[in-house]
């Protein structure tokens, strides 16, 4: 077995961590900026907290280049909400797009054509191709550093759920009929599309 220690580039933990922790699941997150335009953005840093509260987290990491939080902690630190979107195979091209570093200020559901639609409680857009939608209310933040690489874990209270009608059966969500898209390694996406199932006794 090969063994590594942690004290070395952030690089080298990064490969660790997106090569282990995997497949993951995508958060595409919503959020406005400062002018009241839109901003998008994925997340695989990303995981179900409790379930009521209905909490969720996710982790944007500082900038590789300069340290600088990204454009999307920046916006739910200021407004206090932000909307989680789903991904699904018909989607991820458009999603790809949204991780662009663009300058702060523009839009990236104008970028990757997804289309913006209302929200009920939070200003942040909902993406109208995605199949399941959080409305989400900032709740805890906890940062690691400003180095690059540094993380942070971002929670938020999801206060409306919204879940396309295709894809809800008997009073849950279909795995099948989601079809969810997770993210691996490197550049690799990975389909969730060999599921099995195994009961429990007790
Ligand atoms: C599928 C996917 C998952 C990603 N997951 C993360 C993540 O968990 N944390 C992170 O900091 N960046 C992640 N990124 C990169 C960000 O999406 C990218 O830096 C984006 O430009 C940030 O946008 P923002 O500055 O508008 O917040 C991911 C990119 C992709 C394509």
């Amino acid at each position: 077995m090969l063994s590594f220690d942690t004290n070395g580039n952030f690089q080298d933990n990064y490969k660790f961590l997106i090569g282990s922790i995997l497949p993951r699941p995508i958060a595409v997150v919503s959020t406005v900026n400062e002018d009241g335009s839109n901003n998008v953005a994925p997340f695989s840093f990303f995981t179900a907290v409790s379930s009521k509260p209905m909490i969720v987290a996710f982790s944007p990491i500082n900038r590789a280049e300069n340290g600088q939080l990204k454009d999307t902690p920046r916006n739910i630190f200021r407004e206090k909400e932000f909307v989680i979107n789903f991904v699904t195979e018909e989607i991820v091209e458009k999603v790809n797009k949204t991780a662009t570093n663009l300058p702060y200020g523009e839009d990236e559901f104008i970028l990757s054509g997804l289309t913006p639609i209302d929200s009920e409680k939070v200003k942040a857009k909902r993406i109208k191709e995605s199949p399941i939608h959080f409305e989400c209310i900032f709740r805890d933040h906890l940062s690691y550093g400003d180095d690059p690489g540094c993380g942070r874990i971002i929670t938020g209270e999801v206060v409306k759920v919204h879940v396309n009608e295709s894809i809800y059966e008997d009073g849950r969500i279909n795995t099948d009929l989601f079809a969810p898209v997770g993210r691996g390694a490197g550049h690799d996406w990975i389909l969730c599309d060999h599921r099995f199932e195994k009961t429990r006794n007790r």
